[in-house]
Formats: structure tokens, sequence, C-alpha cells
């Protein structure tokens, strides 16, 4: 379930992902060792990080305060909106977004495929969140719920008045494809410049892999770092991973290297969490939370079908995540630990500068604020419709009946409680 990483061949980047991509590339060649599992090469110049030296200290920034004015947002995080500048140029030199585009990911549905375009349809309206479309079908539509509750707990506290809009949102890890259009998405392919890359619902919480709320995540690895700084536990000196080898070749390999004396690195099968004592389930489920793997100096990241949903877990821990493993991975793998379980000034370094960029900066609930906000009024600046509560008609030519037979979409307070659009009063 915690799958993530980059295919080789389909690169999809999140919005968040993107960030962490472009700044750790950056950072981890000027590391001088290409260590790390598969953070992608990148020419970017997008502030470009000097870690030879530590970097500077970022404690003035609240990192749960979701009230910060953009320009606040702008000083915190001067590299974080990179991915929403792109696609507005996009749409400013294509024309911009009209209505015929939504409508068009709207006759998807219905399409001889039968294309499930997207999964939810909002428009937010003086500061308000409504739902126009709701398609419960899908099997991870938790995500959408996460996503929404996240969204509306943001704009309601927003210090400055957003654009209206209106969009629709896919939750698949693929995200919108090129042909769907203007969709908000978790991921896109490399080469797609249309899907508006979004904050990941994980930002939220993930109940199914056991993140209850992201912000108590958070709080909770910070009591395990603080006993850990004041000696009373102690990390392993050792290389962590657990999950599904799949047909992901370093996942496989890293299996491989989990004799060596520095690994603890085993398969684990969610399936059998429930039913440890099935034979077949014999040593797949040494399961850790996310804070307990802060236990551990050395996290593993690898490679998973789309962007990764744990990677911004992992660099919640004051651990060593971001060191590249240059090819082959089976056969640098060790020679990359061997060098680094060596050298306590780089794993201090590189511990050190993770803590304070990403867990203390890019990666706060405060900068996942800024950039929905951002991502908001950005994208209304390419609308060339205006926002409105009326619902488009779907699947079938009858009229929507909408939140109470009013035949307009529900506010977020209604819809979290009905969990559907169209109902009628009883
Ligand atoms: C890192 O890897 C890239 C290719 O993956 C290579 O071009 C570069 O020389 C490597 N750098 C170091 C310091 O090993
Ligand atoms: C740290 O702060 C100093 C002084 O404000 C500045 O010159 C330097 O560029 C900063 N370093 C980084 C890595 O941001
Ligand atoms: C950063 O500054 C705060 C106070 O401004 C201080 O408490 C904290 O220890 C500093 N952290 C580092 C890593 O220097
Ligand atoms: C949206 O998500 C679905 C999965 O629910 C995916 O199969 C599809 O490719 C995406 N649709 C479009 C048109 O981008
Ligand atoms: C250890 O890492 C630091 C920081 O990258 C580097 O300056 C130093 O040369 C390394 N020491 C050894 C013995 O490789």
């Amino acid at each position: 379930m915690l799958s993530g990483g980059r295919t080789r061949l389909t690169v999809l980047l999140a919005s968040l992902g993107l960030l962490l991509w472009l700044l750790l590339s950056a950072k981890s060649s000027e590391l001088g060792s290409n260590h790390s599992a598969n953070i992608p090469q990148t020419k970017s110049k997008v502030n470009q990080i000097q870690a030879q030296q530590p970097l500077n200290n970022t404690s003035k920034l609240d990192p749960k305060n979701l009230r910060l004015t953009h320009s606040e947002c702008l000083h915190h995080f001067p590299s974080l909106f990179a991915p929403i500048t792109k696609t507005t140029q996009f749409y400013k030199t294509h024309g911009g977004v009209d209505y015929t585009d939504i409508t068009r990911i709207y006759s998807l549905l219905r399409g001889p495929s039968n294309h499930p375009a997207f999964q939810v349809h909002v428009a937010i309206i003086a500061n308000k969140l409504y739902i126009k479309e709701y398609r419960p079908s899908h099997p991870n539509i938790n995500r959408a719920l996460l996503i929404l509750d996240h969204l509306n707990r943001i704009i309601s506290v927003s210090p400055q008045p957003l654009s209206d809009v209106e969009f629709v949102i896919n939750i698949s890890d693929q995200g919108g494809e090129e042909l769907a259009g203007p969709v908000f998405s978790l991921a896109r392919e490399v080469g797609n410049n249309v899907a508006w890359l979004m904050p990941d619902f994980g930002f939220n919480a993930w109940p199914e892999v056991g993140v209850l709320s992201y912000d108590v995540l958070r709080d909770q690895v910070e009591d395990i770092e603080a006993r850990v700084k004041a000696g009373s536990v102690t990390k392993e000196d050792k290389l962590f991973w657990r999950g599904a080898p799949m047909h992901f070749a370093e996942r496989k390999e890293a299996l491989e290297l989990a004799t060596n004396a520095w690994a603890d690195i085993k398969e684990l099968r969610w399936s059998c969490l429930s039913t440890p004592e099935k034979p077949e389930c014999k040593g797949l489920t040494d399961h850790k939370t996310i804070p307990n793997h802060c236990l551990y100096k050395y996290l593993l990241q690898t490679e998973g079908y789309t962007y990764s949903g744990r990677f911004k877990y992992l660099l919640t821990c004051n651990s060593i995540n971001i060191i590249r493993v240059p090819p082959p991975f089976k056969k640098n793998l060790p020679t990359t630990m061997e060098s680094l379980l060596k050298n306590v000034t780089l794993q201090k370094l590189v511990r050190d500068n993770s803590w304070t960029l990403l867990r203390n900066r890019y990666l706060t609930p405060s900068a996942t604020a800024c950039y929905w906000r951002h991502l908001i009024n950005e994208y209304a600046s390419v609308m060339n419709f205006k926002a409105s509560l009326n619902l488009v008609r779907t699947d079938s030519d009858s009229p929507r009946v909408g939140a109470a037979g009013t035949g307009k979409a529900a506010p977020y307070e209604s819809f979290v409680v009905m969990q559907k659009v169209d109902w009628n009063l009883n």
C-alpha cells in the first residue's frame, strides 16, 4: 500500500514530489555522491542548494500556521510554486481553460470506453467549497474525501479572499491523462502540460496505512526525535525498508541485500497483517509504523508506480533518506552504505539539511496550505468562464436534483454528511 517512487518508463511527478525532486537532486548532486534510491537527475536551476554547508535555520516559520499571506508564503517557500507557474504559463499561451473543457471531461464519462475521467468536480465561490459531482464508485474514493476535507480546512481559514473557481479532480495515482485536459491530479506524466498538480491527500491523512492525521504524525515524530536527542532512545545504525517487491527491480535487489549487517530490509505483505498465523505469511508481517521508521538512521526509498505516497512521511524523520545510489543499484547500495556508515560528518549534514529544508519547511502543513491557495488563484487567472453552482448533466439527460432538491451544488457541510450531491427533501 505504501508504494512509492518513480517508474522508469513513465516518469510522473506529484506537486510536492516535483518540488522535492528539484531541490533534492540539486542537493544530492552537490553532496558529490549519488546515493538515495532514485531521486531522478534534473538540470533544473530552481533554488540550487549548497549542501556542502548546513542550511539556514528556519525556525521563524510556524509549521502549523495555515494563514500565511501569499507574500509570506513566497518568503518561506520560494521554490514551492514552480509547477503552478509552469502550468499557468502553458494555459496563458494556449487560450486558457474554457467551460467546454469541463463539459468535454464530462463527456469522457459516457464515451465508448466509459472512461473514468474524474471523480470529483468542485466550485469555490466566495471562499466556500461546493461539490458539483462526486463519483464514489472509485476504489480509492477515500482519497477524494481526504482532499475535500483538507481543501475545506485550508480555504476556510484563508487570510485573503480566494478567486472563484471550478475544477475537476482525478484521484488516481496516474492523475489526469493528457486527453482529459485541465484536471487536478496527484501526478502527471512528463510531457503532460495540461494537468494541474495538486497536493497529495496524504498531507491530510492516510487511514488505510495507519497515518491517522498528518499533523499528529508530525507531532509523534517530533516526540521520538526529542527522545533521541535527549539520549533516552538510540536509532538503529541500519538501513530500513518494508514493502511489497512487486515487479520493481530495486525492491527485489534490496531484499537480496537484506543479509548485510547494515540492513533491516524485509518484505511486508499487507494482506497478512490480519492473518499472521497462516504459514504463507511467515516472515512477512514485521510492520512498523511511520514514527517507528524514525528509529532507524537510514531509510530506503524505492521505485514504485508513479509518485511516492510514502516518501514525504519518511522525510518527516530526522534520518538519512536523501543520498542517491548510482546504478547499478545492487552493486552500489552496499558501497554507499559502507562509506556512509564511516562518515559521521556526512550523516549529520544530510540529516540536518533534510530536517531543516523539508520537514520543517517545504513539507509543513503551512506550505501545503500556501500551495493549495496559490493553485486556486492561478487556475482562476486562466479560467475563461465564471464559476457557478449549476450542475452539469452527466450519465443521463434527466435534470440534476441537486442538494436537497435545489438543483444546485452541495455546500461542503452538507456534502460531508450525505456523501452525494443529489438528494430530495424527505
Ligand atoms: C552520479 O550519477 C550520474 C548518472 O547517474 C553520473 O553522471 C555522475 O557522474 C555521478 N556522480 C557521482 C559523483 O558519482
Ligand atoms: C543563509 O543566510 C545567509 C545570510 O542571511 C545567506 O547569505 C545565505 O545565502 C543563506 N544560505 C542558504 C543556503 O539559504
Ligand atoms: C534555530 O533557532 C532556534 C531559535 O531561534 C533555536 O532554538 C534552534 O535550536 C535553532 N536550530 C538550529 C538547528 O540551529
Ligand atoms: C483518472 O483516473 C482513472 C482512475 O480512476 C484513470 O484510469 C484515468 O486514466 C484518469 N482519467 C483521465 C481521463 O485522465
Ligand atoms: C565526510 O563527509 C564530509 C561532508 O561531505 C566530507 O567533507 C569529508 O571529506 C568526508 N570524509 C571522508 C573521510 O570521506
